[in-house]
């Protein structure tokens, strides 16, 4: 079927959209001499590849939103699985290979309960864009060796750093059986800080289909998500991963969104 919310500005330029800027990370910044500035893309204005809006059997018929969460894992990767978990609400969290590496158990406890998916969100949080081929190559297969090793689970979806990603990229990402999973929804929580805002900006609008762009590592971001949760099912969503909302994703595709029942 034809998907329901196609976003045709992202198809336009999805890397200079207002939702791919770049996104600093509380404890993961890159290197000086490589440093995006905030907000602003760095590079080609070319898109890299047709966004593909696609969406699961499952959120075809039912209102699907995913909410995913970068730079983990955290010392709030506990507390946001309890919030999530009770509440029957699936999550997807994109992982620094770094970080995974310092938090061990927090990967296996995100592994380990159910209806969360693990993803790749680089080892060190560099612009990918402005590292070689081979530097990127690492970034990606060294967090995956470790996440797989840590989770059991393969992983199948990456999320680039800042959202800065091209051709190259994607190729690469895709060789290593990952594609790329933008957002269409950007709470911003990294910049404000605040959890009114963020929990305005989860809720007000959502649609069937939205991924949501968080980041579990700040305490605002967790205490946003127990109101964000009651709220998307109060209106009647279901809380998946993004394989689930997806279904299957294709190796170096990019995608921002799936589709689902309006
Ligand atoms: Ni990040």
């Amino acid at each position: 079927m034809a998907p329901s919310n196609q976003v045709s500005t992202l198809g336009a330029t999805p890397e200079l959209s207002s939702t791919a800027t770049a996104e600093p990370s509380g404890t993961t910044m890159p290197a000086p001499s490589t440093k995006p500035s905030a907000g602003k893309p760095t590079s080609s204005k070319k898109p890299t590849q047709p966004v593909e809006a696609q969406v699961s059997a499952e959120c075809a018929t039912k209102k699907c939103i995913a909410l995913t969460f970068d730079d983990g894992p955290g010392e709030q990767t506990a507390k946001l699985l309890d919030i999530l978990n009770s509440r029957g609400a699936h999550a997807t969290f994109f992982l620094l290979g770094q970080n995974a590496k310092r938090l061990p158990d927090n990967v296996k406890l995100i592994a380990n309960t159910p209806g969360m998916e693990i993803a790749n969100h680089s080892w060190s949080h560099p612009n990918l864009r402005t590292r070689s081929s081979q530097k990127v190559k690492w970034q990606l297969a060294k967090t995956n060796e470790v996440l797989e090793q840590l989770s059991g689970q393969k992983v199948t979806l990456h999320r680039p750093p800042y959202g800065s990603h091209n051709k190259r990229i994607d190729k690469l990402v895709g060789a290593q059986g990952m594609s790329v999973i933008m957002w269409d929804v950007d709470t911003l929580d990294w910049k404000h800080r605040n959890t009114a805002t963020n929990v305005k900006k989860a809720v007000s609008g959502a649609k069937a289909g939205n991924i949501i762009l968080m980041h579990s590592i700040h305490a605002p971001s967790v205490a946003a998500v127990p109101k964000i949760v009651d709220q998307l099912q109060a209106k009647g969503f279901t809380l998946v991963t993004v394989t689930e909302l997806l279904g299957p994703t294709k190796p170096g595709q990019t995608y921002f969104n799936g589709g689902g029942p309006k």
